[in-house]
């Protein structure tokens, strides 16, 4: 795989389509992904990060396909994340001596993951490497975002920006470039990049997009570790973050459930029903958790201005399917999106104000007192479901008109 992106960079990564999930099975992959590794052949060679280990042979045989290893005369490595790091041990089997150029907590990072003690070059943001031919890599640290070790590299004179994790997605294909894929399939899976891994450091992120467009550095390609790489318009994922990174909603409810015997579904579709009645133009969602992709839903709540959970009772709290969730919310620390509860039960009924309880400490703002139902909810109780619904879209409607 030698695909070429522009002059003397080429694509030297793995493209996999097989992919399922990412980070163990932390992280649905439905398009597969990529592991984007750059080479720069200018008077300098320079290899910008590696893939996952288990592609390292192959990803070594295909750059000893293309030149000789010994050409290399650095390795950047952005990211010490497994993911990008992987084949270093393999490849530095045949050229041990080759400099790395990471931040002081990716060589930290590095021996932790490879108990090895390579050539490490600490840098630091500003920092510059000649490659010849009038060009330059620059470094800009970008600490916790998403990893204490994290950084890109910027490509003078090409002006490409390697960005690593950041403006990545989990999606195959063969076509590379943003202008040349499904725009619908690219942005559903940015979303869900970011929203899935970056929404813990929305503040950073936004205090560091203002630092780089403050550098005024020109910029025709953003290339990162993972997916599509931005050729057209590349700013546009630049700002569509400085969006995402503002406590991100629109005019969207999602209804998130899990339900014994149907009584608390029939709750949540009423409710539904509820908030269209009260709200026509706001997008509904529901869920029932116990047959949805996790990582799907959080790019549906980080979309929402508010979600309702529901649950049936078990054990005196709530299904394990909304236990999953509720902990996935609460990790991502969600900001200024409201929630509320329901359920039925049977006899003893703690699950909505579990919910309630626990939507609270994942930071949703819970005004409205749970909706609890008893046994089969009856037309009264459904009567009800629906009088909640709309009583929640009246009071998330959104002051800005725009519903953004
Ligand atoms: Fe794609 Fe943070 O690794």
């Amino acid at each position: 795989m030698f695909y070429p992106i522009k002059n003397n960079v080429h694509f030297v990564g793995k493209i996999d389509w097989d992919l399922q999930k990412f980070h163990g099975s932390e992280y649905s992959t439905h398009h597969g992904t990529s592991f984007n590794a750059y080479l720069i052949q200018e008077k300098k060679t320079v290899l910008i990060d590696s893939v996952w280990r288990p592609h390292a042979k192959e990803f070594v045989k295909n750059l000893k396909a293309h030149i000789d290893l010994n050409s290399i005369d650095y390795i950047i490595a952005n990211h010490a994340e497994p993911d990008h790091s992987g084949a270093l041990p393999e490849l530095l089997k045949e050229i041990p001596n080759v400099p790395i150029y990471c931040t002081a907590n990716a060589t930290k990072s590095l021996k932790g993951h490879y108990h090895a003690d390579w050539n490490f070059k600490t840098v630091k943001t500003g920092d510059k490497l000649d490659i010849g031919n009038g060009k330059h890599l620059v470094f800009v640290e970008m600490t916790m975002i998403h990893w204490p070790d994290s950084m890109l590299t910027y490509l003078t004179g090409d002006n490409i920006l390697f960005s690593n994790d950041a403006f990545g997605q989990h999606y195959a294909s063969e076509l590379l470039f943003n202008d040349l894929v499904d725009p619908a399939e690219l942005q559903i899976e940015a979303l869900k990049y970011y929203a899935n891994i970056l929404t813990p450091f929305n503040m950073l992120i936004d205090k560091k997009l203002k630092e780089i467009l403050s550098l005024g550095l020109p910029l025709d390609i953003i290339a990162p570790s993972h997916g599509i790489i931005w050729r057209k318009d590349p700013l546009q994922i630049v700002h569509q973050y400085a969006q995402w990174a503002q406590a991100f909603q629109t005019d969207q409810i999602t209804v998130i459930y899990d339900t014994m015997y149907e009584g608390t579904r029939h709750q949540a579709e009423h409710i539904a029903e509820g908030i269209h009645s009260a709200s026509p133009l706001t997008t509904i969602k529901v869920f029932n958790m116990a047959k949805s992709d996790k990582n799907d839903v959080i790019s549906e709540v980080f979309k929402s201005k508010g979600v309702v959970l529901g649950s049936s009772t078990i054990n005196r709290s709530y299904l394990s399917s909304m236990a999953a969730i509720l902990d996935e919310m609460k990790g991502l620390g969600f900001k200024n999106k409201k929630g509320a509860s329901f359920g039925c039960y049977g006899w003893s009924g703690e699950s909505p104000q579990h919910l309630a309880d626990d939507l609270v400490k994942a930071g949703f703002l819970v005004s409205h007192a749970p909706l609890k139902a008893q046994w089969d909810p009856d037309d009264v109780a459904l009567e009800a479901a629906v009088d909640f619904g709309k009583q929640l879209a009246i009071d998330w409607a959104p002051s800005d008109p725009s519903g953004t």
